[in-house]
């Protein structure tokens, strides 16, 4: 017997870090890119294995119980009170990894949700939700819990901590083009970084924070009411005040400006920041001259997406 699942990466429209100290974030799946999980019975007494393909791991039960996807494992059987079966579990994303796209939570919630489909209980979204955020409180230091609910619910969300989580839908498609740096950014570490930061100007960050959720809030709007012309300016005020939180890169800054310069709307870091990816809001009709551009400045991975 087999069974399969897969999760999108996602992008953060909106919002980053401030989602952290309590302020609203938008964000938004990737589904270009996903992470694809596949559960096959193994050999009597073999118990369960987990298979990381892109990282040429091979992980028991017994051995590796801190590792995020053995951990995930664990909290499925112990979720469903099953014992751990004979299994094998592969996984395998092409969404590049510490990069602000959502890869960890995406590869736990495929492995969660195929291993459950494989013991005969699907689990639902918000459970599956749950569980891969219990993962990357381990992993990821203080997360908001954005990314296990996007990737997981894998429809664009409104989302403020432990409070609200409402789907938006755009009134008009946003072409969007990614532009990657290159640079391998954990997460952890840009928001360690601002956690420090913050200890030691709470008040500055917290008026920071304010400002990003007030932009957030106005792009929700915005987006909602498909005024696209105001939502790319917004992009920009939200990329300047996270350069103002010490998250933003000279790389990130090249990608951004190099957009805009191409015609893009406006621009923005998403996600951790310190590296990783930005997002820029394009015209349809800019969207390849943009890419193009992006790559002569630098990028070395281009993506679109249309979200709708
Ligand atoms: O770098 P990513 O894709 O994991 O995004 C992190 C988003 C932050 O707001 C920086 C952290 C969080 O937990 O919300």
């Amino acid at each position: 017997m087999t069974s399969t699942a897969t999760a999108p990466g996602k992008i953060i429209l909106f919002g980053e870090h401030a989602v952290v100290y309590g302020q609203p974030a938008l964000a938004v799946p990737l589904t270009t890119v996903e992470a694809t999980a596949t559960v096959r019975s193994g050999a009597r007494g073999s118990g369960l294995i987990v298979e990381a393909i892109d990282l040429n791991a091979r992980l028991s039960l017994t051995q590796s119980a801190t590792e995020a996807l053995v951990m995930t494992a664990k909290l499925v059987l112990n979720h469903l009170g099953k014992a751990e079966p004979d299994a094998l579990i592969t996984v395998q994303s092409t969404i590049p990894i510490a990069s602000g796209l959502g890869s960890g939570a995406a590869v736990s919630a495929a492995v969660a949700r195929a291993l459950a489909l494989h013991l005969g209980h699907p689990m639902t979204d918000g459970d599956l939700s749950a569980l891969v955020y219990e993962v990357e409180k381990v992993h990821h230091g203080t997360p908001s819990g954005i990314d296990n609910t996007v990737v997981c619910y894998a429809k664009p969300v409104y989302f403020i901590r432990d409070k609200t989580l409402e789907p938006f839908q755009p009134a008009r498609p946003l072409s969007l083009v990614i532009g990657d740096t290159g640079i391998a950014s954990p997460t952890r570490v840009a928001v360690g970084a601002v956690r420090e930061a913050w200890q030691q100007d709470p008040s500055g960050y917290e008026t920071i924070f304010r400002e990003i959720g007030a932009i957030t809030n106005a792009a929700r709007q915005a987006v909602e009411s498909g005024d696209l012309a105001a939502v790319g300016p917004l992009m920009t005020r939200n990329q300047s005040l996270l350069e103002r939180i010490g998250v933003s890169s000279p790389e990130l800054e090249r990608l951004i400006q190099a957009a805009i310069g191409a015609g893009a709307g406006g621009a923005k870091l998403s996600g951790g920041g310190l590296g990783g990816n930005m997002i820029a809001l394009a015209p349809p009709q800019l969207v390849r001259h943009v890419s193009e551009t992006l790559i002569r400045a630098g990028a070395k991975r281009v993506m679109q997406t249309v979200v709708t």
